[in-house]
């Protein structure tokens, strides 16, 4: 199972790399937060199913983030049964312990760049922006695996256990454009092998 929010050409990866034999599995489902991703005109495209929840909804009803997670984990259930993994493919909402309980397979999360390093979003111009301050001389894209906050009283930096990391270099003259396209290019191949090594 795949969960996207926007463009959706880290799935396309993982589409393309199961079409050519290179992972042994099917998407069961491609989980969407955001109603216009482009990803899920590749999902259809490709004839898989999609579960489209926004969380809008629910904070405008003064629901929470918690309900939504919950909610979310009783609908893929219902739908796909437990995936053998999950993999957040530029899914930008933070699941909650809650939500991670629900199942038994792992989730991986592809985020472009180095462990402990410019968590959450635009972490991409916020490494540029630290190399043309000098404060880094290069960047990174990795892969790891999303585990419950083992603490879940204080917003803790969670602890990243690696599946791949790929160090990324940041040129004087890159743009952010440029730097982009460099990290996505990576992010795909990393993604498909950080996929093939965790389901072995
Ligand atoms: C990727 O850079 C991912 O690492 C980040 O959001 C972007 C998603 O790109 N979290 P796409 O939707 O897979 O094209």
């Amino acid at each position: 199972m795949v969960l996207i929010s926007g463009n959706g050409s880290n799935l396309q990866a993982v589409i393309d790399a199961i079409n050519a034999g290179r992972i042994n599995a099917e998407i069961a489902l491609v989980v969407v937060n955001r109603s216009n991703a482009f990803g899920l005109e590749r999902a259809k495209l490709a004839g898989i199913p999609t579960l489209i929840k926004i969380l809008k909804p629910y904070k405008d009803k003064g629901k929470t983030r918690l309900e939504y997670d919950i909610d979310l984990s009783h609908e893929i259930i219902a739908l796909v049964g437990q995936p053998t993994i999950q993999i957040l493919a530029g899914f930008m909402h933070i699941l909650s312990a809650e939500y991670l309980n629900a199942f038994t397979g792992p989730v991986i999360n592809l985020h472009p760049a180095l462990p402990g390093c410019f968590d959450g979003a635009r972490a991409i111009e916020r490494a540029l922006e630290a190399f043309k301050a000098g404060l880094i001389q290069n960047t990174g894209v990795m892969v790891h695996f999303v585990i419950p906050a083992v603490d879940r009283g204080e917003p803790i930096l969670q602890q990243v256990i690696l599946v791949l990391r790929q160090n990324v270099p940041i040129y004087a003259e890159d743009t952010l454009q440029d730097l982009e396209k460099r990290i996505h290019s990576i992010e795909h191949e990393l993604l498909v092998e950080g996929t093939i090594k965790v389901l072995g």
